[in-house]
């Protein structure tokens, strides 16, 4: 009323429509700011995060170099390290990779010449200088290598073969099933110090690595100390893709946590970056009395090399999705009679829900619901088996199927579960689900 006495209501009918459009403007300008920030932040993330997956160590070449001496090894006498030395060719046969974007062009022509010593270890330490050893960071000074750090990408990034096997561009995420993680970390010169923590003798941790084979690792081991199977084989489960798990909830073959709980388990209680790690589930005497001795249920270091690259490693993670098969993979007209298969008779859905083809939400299975024993579940927290999802299931058909590869084939993965539920499926019907798996 006070305004409008000094406005009249013709004057106020003329402005109102400046001061709406005002408004919007205002508003649209903050939307399209909020739209900007998310975009330069979600790039940011991918870079670093990508950066991080391949190139981070987080600091634990303190432990895989400085205290194991893993780079003498690499080197081998003649470089001043011990015994014969890692040539390129033995790292290649242990499942390492080369990116070749990382090689200059002149090595790639000497390479392609046959002029490269692939059996000279001294070939290997230059790789490691030109960081194209994948998953696998060398440290310089002016005598050479003085130590060596480890990476996501070792046992979670493949490369296309596009030069020759073993050496191409990166594949990020696919997990790397030729990589024999045990007979690596058995060259180590001092393995005292996983003896002294697992309460055994050197030889015997020689024996637990050398009996892991390409494609697996045990990430509990030095939790729990179970090196062994009850039926004497290995405890070490199949290395998982780390791509196609925006969606999934819980993570890794029995359900530990989220991504991000599990990157920073891995990245501080594996490979030993110096980080912050706290999981009170890991403090039990009796389950886990390995962690509880080390104390590594609740880790603090100072700096804190590791939760500050969490949030970028999640975001590439989840960003990298599972690859479509390539085409001519698989039967497709098969697939789609597979695939209705999978949704009706075979009854697979209810556990592997499409389209992501594991548990939304939390629900896990109990060893005995699934028709395997309880050993890898009771290691867990819950003493679960989480449904694993099923995209990208063609890029990791080495090493099998199930937590510890039990089923070679997917033939015998349906074979399984056609006993085990009484699926009375044809052979006809099991070609058809092998085909839409392979299609996934
Ligand atoms: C030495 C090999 C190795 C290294 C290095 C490694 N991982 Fe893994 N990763 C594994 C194995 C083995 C598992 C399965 C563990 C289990 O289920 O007990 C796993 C599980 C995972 C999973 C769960 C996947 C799923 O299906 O839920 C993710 C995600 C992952 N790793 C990401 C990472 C990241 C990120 C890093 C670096 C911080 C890393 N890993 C380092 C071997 C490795
Ligand atoms: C009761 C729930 C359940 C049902 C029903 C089920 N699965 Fe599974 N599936 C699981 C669990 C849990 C695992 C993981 C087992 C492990 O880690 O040892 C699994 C593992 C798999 C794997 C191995 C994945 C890998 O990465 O190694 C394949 C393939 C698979 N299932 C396909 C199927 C098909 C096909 C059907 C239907 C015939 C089916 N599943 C029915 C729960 C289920």
């Amino acid at each position: 009323m006070h305004i409008q006495s000094k406005f009249p209501p013709r004057l106020w009918a003329l402005l109102l429509p400046f001061i709406l459009i005002g408004t919007m403007d205002a508003e649209t300008a903050t939307r399209r700011h909020i739209d900007t920030d998310v975009e330069h932040n979600s790039k940011m993330m991918i870079e670093e995060g990508r950066h991080i997956f391949r190139y981070d160590t987080f600091g634990d070449e303190v432990y895989w170099g400085d205290t194991l001496h893993l780079h003498d090894a690499i080197k081998g006498e003649a470089l001043g390290g011990v015994g014969p030395g890692v040539s390129p060719g033995v790292a290649l046969d242990v499942g390492l990779k080369v990116d070749v974007q990382a090689l200059p062009k002149d090595l790639l022509k000497a390479l392609k010449r046959g002029e490269v010593d692939l059996e000279d270890p001294a070939t290997t330490v230059e790789l490691l200088r030109l960081n194209s050893v994948v998953g696998v960071q060398g440290f310089f000074d002016d005598a050479g290598l003085k130590s060596v750090g480890i990476t996501c990408a070792l046992c979670h990034a493949q490369v296309d073969d596009s030069f020759a096997p073993g050496i191409g561009s990166r594949l990020d995420g696919w997990a790397n099933r030729d990589l024999n993680v045990g007979a690596i970390v058995a060259l180590a010169p001092n393995l005292q110090p996983v003896a002294d923590r697992l309460g055994v003798d050197v030889e015997t941790v020689r024996a637990v690595l050398n009996s892991w084979g390409p494609g697996k690792y045990d990430a509990e081991l030095n939790q729990d100390g179970k090196a062994l199977r009850p039926d004497g084989g290995s405890a070490a489960t199949l290395i998982p893709p780390a791509f196609g798990l925006a969606g999934v909830n819980l993570h890794t073959w029995n359900g530990w946590g989220s991504v991000t709980y599990w990157n920073a388990y891995v990245a501080n209680t594996q490979m030993r970056g110096q980080g912050t790690f706290f999981d009170p589930r890991l403090n039990d005497p009796e389950k886990y009395p390995l962690s509880v001795a080390s104390g590594d249920w609740n880790i603090r270091h100072s700096p804190d090399l590791v939760t500050s690259k969490l949030p970028a490693l999640h975001f590439y993670q989840l960003a990298i999705a599972a690859p479509e098969p390539p085409e001519g993979s698989f039967d497709p007209v098969a697939a789609a009679r597979g695939e209705q298969l999978f949704n009706t008779k075979a009854a697979c859905a209810g556990c592997h829900v499409p389209p992501l083809y594991t548990e939304p939400g939390w629900a896990m299975h109990t060893a005995q619901e699934i028709g395997v024993d309880d050993f890898q579940a009771l290691r867990s927290p819950d003493e679960r088996y989480r449904t694993p999802p099923l995209k990208g299931l063609w890029t990791h058909t080495d090493g099998g199927f199930y937590h510890d590869g039990r089923f070679g084939t997917l033939d015998e993965v349906i074979q399984h579960y056609n006993g085990l539920l009484d699926l009375e499926l044809n052979d006809q019907e099991i070609n058809d689900l092998i085909q839409f798996l392979l299609s996934l």
